[in-house]
This record gives C-alpha cells, sequence and structure tokens, in this order.
C-alpha cells in the first residue's frame, strides 16, 4: 500500500502500490450530466481513454487548447497563433491576441445576466460578525474603484505590487484591480514573516505592498501592518503601503508612504477600462521553494492563465451554474491564485471564502460552514482530512452535509486511509474524489480524475486531456507500466510558468536541463516529483525528487530552514530533515551545531524555534531541535542530509565510506 509523502517513500522503487485492488466506479447518473460527458457525446468520443489520448495527442492538442481558449475566454483581439516554440523553453501562447482577465472574471458577468449572482459567500472567522455575499455586480465596483486608486497612486502596466492579506474579500478585489490594470500581483502568504515579504519584495521590485491593519486568528486580533514596515525597510523598490482596516488594531501609519485603502477609494468612480495586454504579459509572480534556500518567483502568464485553470475547474469539478464551489485553500498559494479567484469567477460560479482557522470555535466550523451555505463541491488538502480524521467523524456527524456532490484533494498524496475516511466520512460513503496532481509552476490541475473516471485510492489517475504527462527513466526512456520514474509533462500547455523572474539561469537547470540533450526530449518539463504507474496506467505521485519538505502540503526547502537556524547568533551549522508526522505529512527536524561558548539547554532549542518563526514564519518553524557536536559531510564540505534523516529514522544509512567524517553519523540521535 502507498504510504505517506515523505522522502523515504521515493526509495520504494516499484510494487508498493500494486495491492491496491479497490476500483469505485462513478455512479452513472453523475457520468451522464457530466459536463466533459456532454463534450465528448459532441465529438463522437466512445471512451475516455480514447477522448484523454485525443485531446493529449501530438496531431490534436493545438486544436484541443484553440477550442478551449475560445469557450472559455472572451479575447480582446483573437491569437493568430495558438502555440510559438520557436523560443524553447520559453513557449509563448495565443500570440497576437489581446486579453484582460478580469474582463473575463469579472466586467461581463457584471454586464450581463450574473450581474445579480453571488461571486463570493465570505464567511468571517469571528462568530459574530456578519456573513457576506458580494455578486458580481458589487464585485466589479470594488475592483474598479480600488484598481482607479491604484492608478491615482501612479502603478501601471508592468509595475510589480506585492499583497500580503488573509483571506478577506479585499485580497481577491486587489488581484483583480492589478490585473484590470496590467500590474503584476506577487501575494505573499500571509503566514510568512517580515523576512519573508521582504525578500520576495526586493526580489521583483515591488513598488508598493497591499496589507491590512491585522487579521483574527481563533478570535483574537493579529496585527500584520508591522511585517510591512519592516519589509519596506528592506525592500527599497517598495513606495507605498495600502493598509485595509480589517481588525481595528492600532497602526502606525508614515506620512507620505501609508494610505488607507478607504481613503484610496474614497471618490474614486465606478467604472476603470480594462488594460488590454498581450496574452503573454505577466498576470502574476508567485514564489515557492526550490532546492536552494532562495524562494523562486515563478512567472505566470495571462492568458494561459484565463485558459488552463477555468478549463479544468469545469471539467473536473464538474461546475454547473447552481454549485457552490468550497476551495479551501489559501489565496497566498497557487491553489487560491486559480481556484479562488481567477478559475471560478471566470466560470461565473459562487465560491466559498472563509477567513479563519478550521477549529475555531471547534472542529465543526468547516462542516458548519458546508451545511449552512449548501456547498456542493469541497476542494481540499490531504493535511486537513487527516487533522479531521484524527479529530473523530463526531464532528462532521453533527452536521447536514447532503449538499455535497463532488470531492477534491490537492497538495500532497493522499494516503488510501485518508481518502476512504474522506469518502465515508465527508461523501456519505457515496462521492468521488478528485485526486489533482499540480504545482505552483503549472498554474492548473495535469494529472487528475474526471467524474466518469473509475477512481483508485490514492491515485490521481491519468493525464488531463491536452496535458501530455509521462514517467521517464534517468535516460529519458518512458518506463513500462507498473514502475517508477520522474514524472515529466512531454508538451508544452497554456498555463505552465514561463520564467524565474530575473534568473534565467536557474530556470534552465531547475525544469528543462534534465533532459535537454536526450535526443526527442529537449522541451520535456521535469516536475520534481517521482511517481509510478501500475499496470491499468494509474498515476501514483510519491513525493518530490529535490530537497523540498512538504509540511501540511506546504513546499519548504531545506535549505531555506537551514540558513534560518544559522543565521541565530549562537548556531554555527544545521541540517534540517522532515519526520514523517501523522497529520501534517512530514515535520521538520533541525539538527544544530552550536557556535564555540555556547552550551546546549531546551531553551535554547525554543529558542531557535522561535527565531525561525520569526525569520519565515510559522509554517516552516521546526518541531524539534537537537544539538550534535558534529554532522556528515561530503569531502567537499556538504551536509549529507539524506544520512542525517536516515540515521534518525533508524533506516540503514547505506555506504558512508567516502564522507569527510563518517564517525558524525553516530552522534544523530533517534527522533522516532
Ligand atoms: O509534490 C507534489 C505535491 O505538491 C507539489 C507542488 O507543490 P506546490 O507548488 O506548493 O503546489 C501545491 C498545490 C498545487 C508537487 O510537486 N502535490 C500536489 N498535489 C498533489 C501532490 N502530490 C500528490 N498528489 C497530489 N494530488
Amino acid at each position: 500500500m502507498l504510504k505517506l509523502a515523505g522522502k523515504e517513500d521515493k526509495k520504494l522503487k516499484t510494487t508498493v502500490f500494486q495491492d491496491e485492488t479497490r476500483i469505485f466506479n462513478p455512479p452513472k447518473e453523475l457520468v451522464e450530466k457530466s459536463i466533459v460527458m456532454q463534450w465528448m457525446k459532441k465529438k463522437g468520443f466512445k471512451t475516455e481513454k480514447e477522448m484523454r489520448a485525443w485531446c493529449s495527442s501530438d496531431e490534436h492538442y493545438l486544436e484541443f487548447w484553440d477550442e478551449m481558449a475560445k469557450t472559455y475566454v472572451d479575447w480582446h483581439k483573437t491569437y493568430t497563433k495558438v502555440m510559438d516554440d520557436s523560443e524553447m523553453p520559453y513557449f509563448h501562447w495565443f500570440t497576437g491576441g489581446e486579453i484582460n482577465i478580469t474582463y473575463n472574471a469579472v466586467d461581463r458577468h457584471a454586464k450581463g445576466a450574473k450581474k445579480d449572482k453571488v461571486a463570493y459567500i465570505w464567511i468571517p472567522e469571528p462568530t459574530d460578525q456578519p456573513v457576506q455575499k458580494i455578486t458580481y455586480g458589487d464585485l466589479y465596483k470594488e475592483v474598479n474603484k480600488f484598481a482607479n486608486g491604484l492608478k491615482s497612486l501612479g502603478l501601471k502596466k508592468g509595475d510589480r505590487v506585492s499583497i500580503y492579506m488573509p483571506m478577506i474579500p479585499q485580497l481577491p478585489i486587489a488581484m483583480l484591480a492589478c490585473a484590470k490594470l496590467g500590474v503584476i500581483h506577487s501575494v505573499v502568504f500571509s503566514g510568512f514573516s517580515s523576512k519573508g515579504l521582504m525578500d520576495r519584495a526586493a526580489d521583483c521590485g515591488s513598488r508598493a505592498i497591499i496589507t491590512v491593519d491585522g487579521f483574527y486568528r481563533r478570535g483574537k486580533p493579529v496585527p500584520l501592518k508591522p511585517n510591512a514596515d519592516e519589509a519596506a525597510g528592506g525592500a527599497p523598490s517598495v513606495e507605498k503601503i495600502i493598509v485595509y482596516k480589517r481588525a481595528g488594531v492600532d497602526v502606525s501609519m508614515k506620512e507620505g508612504r501609508d494610505v488607507w485603502w478607504h481613503d484610496l477609494v474614497k471618490g474614486q468612480s465606478e467604472e476603470c477600462e480594462p488594460v488590454w495586454v498581450d496574452p503573454e504579459h505577466r498576470l502574476y509572480i508567485l514564489y515557492t521553494s526550490g532546492t536552494t534556500g532562495k524562494p523562486k518567483g515563478i512567472e505566470h502568464a495571462t492568458g494561459g492563465n484565463a485558459v488552463g485553470p477555468a478549463q479544468t475547474l469545469h471539467w473536473v469539478f464538474d461546475l454547473k451554474d447552481d454549485d457552490v464551489w468550497w476551495c479551501t485553500a489559501d489565496i497566498g498559494w497557487v491553489t487560491g491564485h486559480s481556484y479562488i479567484v481567477y478559475a471560478p469567477l471566470i466560470l461565473g460560479m459562487t465560491s466559498l471564502m472563509y477567513e479563519g482557522a478550521a477549529d475555531y470555535p471547534d472542529f465543526g466550523r468547516w462542516w458548519k460552514n458546508i451545511q449552512d451555505h449548501k456547498v456542493t463541491v469541497l476542494y481540499t488538502a490531504p493535511t486537513a482530512v487527516r487533522m479531521f480524521m484524527k479529530q473523530g467523524a463526531e464532528w462532521p456527524d453533527k452536521y447536514d452535509l447532503s449538499s455535497l456532490r463532488l470531492l477534491g484533494s490537492v497538495g500532497e498524496p493522499i494516503n488510501p486511509e485518508a481518502w476512504m475516511w474522506y469518502r465515508e466520512h465527508i461523501g456519505r460513503g457515496e462521492l468521488q474524489i478528485m485526486d489533482t496532481w499540480w504545482q505552483t509552476e503549472t498554474g492548473t490541475f495535469l494529472n487528475s480524475p474526471l467524474p466518469i473516471t473509475p477512481l483508485k485510492p490514492g491515485s490521481c489517475t491519468f493525464p488531463l486531456p491536452g496535458y501530455d504527462i509521462s514517467i521517464l527513466d534517468e535516460e529519458g526512456n518512458e518506463v513500462p507500466l507498473g514502475s517508477g520514474g520522474n514524472i515529466v509533462a512531454l508538451k508544452p500547455y497554456p498555463s505552465m510558468l514561463r520564467a524565474f523572474w530575473g534568473d534565467k539561469e536557474r530556470f534552465m537547470k531547475e525544469y528543462w536541463q534534465f533532459y535537454w540533450d536526450v535526443p526527442g526530449r529537449r522541451g520535456v518539463y521535469l516536475a520534481g516529483d517521482k511517481a509510478q504507474r501500475d499496470k491499468d496506467g494509474y498515476f501514483f505521485i510519491q513525493g518530490r525528487i529535490d530537497d523540498v519538505l512538504s509540511v501540511a502540503g506546504h513546499r519548504i526547502a531545506n535549505a531555506e530552514v537551514e540558513s534560518a537556524l544559522v543565521a541565530h547568533p549562537k548556531i554555527a551549522e544545521a541540517a534540517v530533515v522532515g519526520k514523517p508526522d501523522e497529520v501534517k505529512g512530514e515535520s521538520i527536524v533541525a539538527f544544530v551545531i552550536l557556535r564555540v561558548g555556547n552550551e546546549p539547554s531546551p531553551e535554547l532549542a525554543k529558542d531557535a524555534i522561535a527565531f525561525v518563526r520569526k525569520t519565515l514564519g510559522p509554517v516552516a518553524a521546526p518541531t524539534e531541535v537537537h544539538f550534535v557536536n558534529d554532522l556528515p559531510k561530503t569531502r567537499s564540505g556538504k551536509i549529507m542530509r539524506r544520512v542525517v534523516k536516515a540515521r534518525a529514522l533508524g533506516n540503514p544509512v547505506g555506504d558512508i565510506s567516502t564522507l569527510m567524517n563518517p564517525e558524525a553519523v553516530d552522534g544523530i540521535p533517534k527522533i522516532v
């Protein structure tokens, strides 16, 4: 049986999943009424397999994308070429076209039949504050007023703006306002520290930060503006800080730099002409973790992100006009960008958006949200499912979840036990689970079931139509069914990343170099995950190839945490490893060498944890810090994390004879 995601799983070469014989067929009614089945009938496809293969084939994939681009998007000027690969690996899509994504997400609905349809049902965390229903008409006005406000500050097409906000409606409003003007937004998760914000804002040269005074967490207001102040101090490009008053906490406003949101929109027109942009114009930059400590700024293009996410959301989650969609992610991650903001709005759907914690005031909050607002499709992460599983079924059992008709999962491999629990207790033992595999870099799901797909627990099933996903060995050969290797995209697709902000070399190295010189494999995208296919062709993702931790579905580079630790005045060196955690997937464990003259103590361990929390934010804080005298290193001085981890987890350490200091291994304590 497939185990939880963890680096150790990658060493399980084959057959770990082959005993997964359970198949869950979709109910007939779901299949017959599904959007994808309607399309298949129109096109004359007999089977799902035939349809998926046709759409992703060399002969037809551009034809497929051309049809989808015209189905989901209104182009201000129609493109003349679907895809241009003359500058590989810089692929260009929808060449010659002109588009505005906010026009597609908001304006066309607000000016049409959906004017009074609710776009967002927003639930504040404090239970005594009213739920807000924001229609497409409301959204249109708010976005335009704020866009005009941004314009009045001199912000214009191509400028970058960092958005550092909690889950309140002003976050999508800010993003949509930027996009309306062609301003490139870079959302930074509000759980990141001031340093996290500063590094990102400085890297992309943000001219402004949009933030809040504070936000609510488990009923208490928490200030956020001071983090933006600190960040601006170290990011010289930041000229303005725009502050939305959310929690009523006291903040200091710097004369000439800081401006209140409500002052900025005061007197602004409710109309704002969209700035039409080239489809390749960057919509956003979103930072994610790579193998080194420095986060990479993933550049996403406008055209591709108007088409890809909307199409996949429509087909995979089968959203119809009366559905109520709830994606529980934070908008600070790609899942929220694509599936809370752009895709559901482009489709003109109603989404639920919840401000706060899953356990506030108790573990029934999510289930109450679903009951109260008759959510029909729920999309969440395995780490949340496991947390609820641990709390027990009595929480969801207290609520009426009968409105649900489809479930989804994202972020990490979902272990079959959690999958079964999710189906059993949230899905009444009958709902299908769409396990969507994708990444910050891809903008949309690449592998996923459709409502017509027979499911296997723990499998993201097959490549979606239009996506040519495969598994290759190190030499670039496709691996046979029943084995594993590197999961790759053989062809480009509209919403793929376009570049790294300011780092061409690393972009090439991380994704394209690996198969570049293999005949016939130039332009193959290396996703960075290991995967296997069973004898029926079902894909099972096994986790990352590189040194990246997966903590509660968040990607955190080991090197990032290590560099934060060694910045502590008493720490000389650090190795960080992931320890399997039944709820979070992995928890962060650090082994540190102290600087001379310092003594290990429980207080110092606590202080080191607090230090990382302050530097990188709570998501990246280790749960354990162990003091060691030495760490195993290669002869070139690189700390061997793999060896540290194996020893700490009580696994075989392999051949360590070539290490500079093999004796250091004995000093690593066991952590399990
Ligand atoms: O390892 C894969 C895992 O999450 C990584 C991407 O993380 P991030 O860019 O933060 O985006 C997360 C949300 C899309 C992938 O390389 N991953 C994501 N979804 C799945 C998954 N692993 C297994 N199954 C999934 N459904």
